[in-house]
């Protein structure tokens, strides 16, 4: 397991783009999260401050990205509630399993909350993302509006008590389409 100083968690820059490009499909083992990581990024969802990078002696080992996602409210009268999806994320498989990917979701998810984001939503590993606090998307009040697995479709407040009372559809924008 790698400490804390052992590696550097920050914004990407424009330099980062390729190592992460090649992190996303090493770890997922296909081009469609690479892909999906450069769909967000040209999409207006993209914030580039959560865009983040693990970095172990001067090379790029993790990555994951927050997006602008939104909740479409069941009462129709009322605005969408804006939100975040945490997707993709990845370690560099010579590097998994030492706590980056840990440090990048606990790091991520610190800088969501300062810059006054309310909730994330995420599909991924039952296993692994309740330990940072995720919990059951539609025990919160959430759908999603394509098939997904109740322990697979997660989300947790950035607030407390900000998915309280909301009834509605998470609804990812065009850059997932083929990804989810
Ligand atoms: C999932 C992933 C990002 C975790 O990063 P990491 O640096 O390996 O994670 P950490 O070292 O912080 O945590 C290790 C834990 O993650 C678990 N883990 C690693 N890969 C996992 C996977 N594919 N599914 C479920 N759990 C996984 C390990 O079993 C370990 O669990 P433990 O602490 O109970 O033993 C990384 O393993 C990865 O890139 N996997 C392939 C891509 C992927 O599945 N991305 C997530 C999509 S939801």
């Amino acid at each position: 397991m790698l400490e804390k100083e052992d590696f550097e968690i920050r914004p990407e820059r424009p330099e980062d783009k390729a190592a992460i490009w090649e992190i996303n499909r090493l770890a997922f083992g296909g081009e469609a999260e690479p892909n999906l990581v450069d769909k967000i990024r040209n999409s207006t969802g993209y914030i580039p401050q959560l865009s983040l990078v693990a970095v172990r002696q001067g090379r790029v080992v993790g990555h994951i990205l927050f997006s602008l996602i939104e909740i479409r409210l069941d009462a129709r009268t009322d605005p969408p509630m804006p939100a975040l999806a945490l997707a993709p994320m990845a370690v560099h498989p010579d590097f998994q399993s030492q706590g980056i990917g840990s440090a990048l979701v606990r790091k991520g998810l610190e800088i969501c909350r300062d810059l006054g984001h309310v909730a994330v939503v995420v599909i991924g590993h039952p296993d692994y993302y309740p330990r940072f606090g995720f919990t059951s998307a539609r025990s919160k009040g959430l759908e999603a509006l394509f098939p997904v697995p109740d322990e697979a479709f997660l989300a947790i407040e950035l607030m407390p008590g900000s998915l309280h009372g909301v009834k509605g559809s998470v609804v990812y924008p065009p850059a997932f389409e083929e990804a989810i």
